[in-house]
């Protein structure tokens, strides 16, 4: 038995934590703080076919000293998740994995949904967390842009009983604008070629087929005050929609492309700082639901390249946990609400039954960003000063002891 002793509660009750072991060890835990392990239902672990970004070796270490034990996996792979003998494919590729890691990392997988795959996502219905749909195009060539096939996944998905997760940009605007911004070539130019209307015009259409349809939607990484307004609208009108903020879209604006330059360039994009405040606020009113790391490592040889090729995306499982208790620590955020957001919401929304995994705290720490488990080899919050650190990962019996 591994005995946890006299660790605190967010509320402050001074508890112990027993975990099955055959060794025995006793944990002085005085001064930290147990939280529900981090699920992060957003990630990108590459699996397979971009296996030289992350793999689920590494992907699997960088959860952990994120605190992280449940992690949901998207499907714009190589090949993309589009049948249900692929899914099965993945998952064996994935445990495979996760085996020679030695970390028995929780796993749920999205299906993605593709115009001619769509009798697939029925086969899918019990070995599938729910059906990502790519409204834009992003990283891979996965992409919804007709409005029958986006007609007949809400139908199916609603009759199947399936969430539905959408990457809410709408194609045929992102199309128009980038004739606008052809030749164009700072990395700042993505924001305004991916602006808010491109979110929103996707986000709208999308509720309307959660309206029509009945279906559940769960909306990705929202980034903007006028998504919000739309989601709040929706969930006031009592209509089954959840939504994910990111740690980037929380603590970056469109400030860091100085700094970070093609690092910074990700789908959808950095926005204004006025964003950031809109995203707390909907936090403290419960429109924002969940957070999700979308952890999307791209080299930094793809990252270097000019504006145009450089890839979309950054890694952020292992620091989504930090960064929220330094808010914390900046009064923008209760712990409670961290729980709610890394935890407790997404365990409600995709039913997921209550697995005994623990993330062990010392608030008080204070270290910089250092380095990354991740296999890309790097982190857009490198040499950030945090405080707030997890220092014991549970999951499923196993302690495992991290260093900062
Ligand atoms: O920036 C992004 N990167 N957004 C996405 O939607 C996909 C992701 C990736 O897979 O690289
Ligand atoms: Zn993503």
């Amino acid at each position: 038995m591994i005995r946890i002793q006299g660790v605190s509660t967010i509320q402050g009750k001074i508890t112990n934590l027993s975990i099955q072991s055959d060794e025995e060890t006793i944990i002085d835990g005085a001064g930290l703080t147990i939280m529900p392990a981090v699920i992060d239902p957003h990630v990108h672990f590459r699996t397979p076919g971009m296996e030289y970004k992350e793999d689920w070796r590494t992907g699997a270490k960088a959860a952990i000293r994120g605190g992280c034990t449940t992690v949901f996996d998207m499907p714009n792979t190589k090949p993309p998740t589009i049948t249900a003998n692929l899914l099965h494919e993945k998952k064996a590729i994935i445990d495979r994995q996760l085996n020679e890691a030695a970390i028995p990392l929780r796993y749920q997988l999205f299906f993605g949904a593709d115009k001619h795959h769509l009798a697939e996502i029925a086969k899918t219905k019990t070995a599938a967390i729910g059906i990502k749909v790519f409204m834009g195009c992003s990283t891979g060539n996965l992409v919804i842009d007709d409005d029958e096939s986006l007609h007949a996944v809400f139908s199916i998905a609603a009759k199947e009983n399936m969430i539905v997760a959408v990457h809410a940009e709408d194609e045929h605007l992102i199309r128009e604008r980038k004739a606008t911004y052809s030749g164009e070539n700072s990395y700042a130019a993505h924001s305004h070629l991916r602006n808010v209307e491109v979110a929103t015009r996707a986000v709208e259409k999308a509720i309307g087929l959660a309206r029509q349809y009945g279906t559940r939607l769960y909306i990705l990484h929202v980034s903007s005050a006028e998504e919000i307004a739309l989601i709040k609208a929706a969930k006031q009108e009592k209509l089954p929609v959840f939504a994910e903020t990111t740690p980037h879209h929380l603590f970056f604006d469109t400030s860091a492309y100085g700094r970070l330059a093609g690092k910074a360039v990700v789908n959808p994009p950095l926005r204004d700082e006025k964003h950031r405040e809109a995203l707390f606020t909907a936090i403290h009113e419960k429109v924002i639901d969940t957070i999700g790391s979308d952890h999307a490592p791209h080299t930094l040889e793809e990252k270097a390249q000019p504006y145009g090729e450089c890839p979309s995306g950054m890694p952020g499982i292992e620091f989504m946990l930090p960064l929220l208790l330094n808010a914390y620590h900046a009064g923008l955020i209760t712990l409670p609400e961290v729980v709610s957001l890394t935890s407790q919401r997404a365990r409600e929304i995709f039913a997921i039954t209550n697995e005994n995994d623990w993330v062990i705290v010392d608030l008080n720490k204070k270290a910089k960003v250092s380095s990354t488990q991740s296999k890309c080899g790097w982190t857009p919050y490198q040499d950030l000063m945090l405080q707030g650190w997890p220092v014991y990962t549970v999951l499923k019996n196993t302690c495992y002891k991290l260093f900062v």
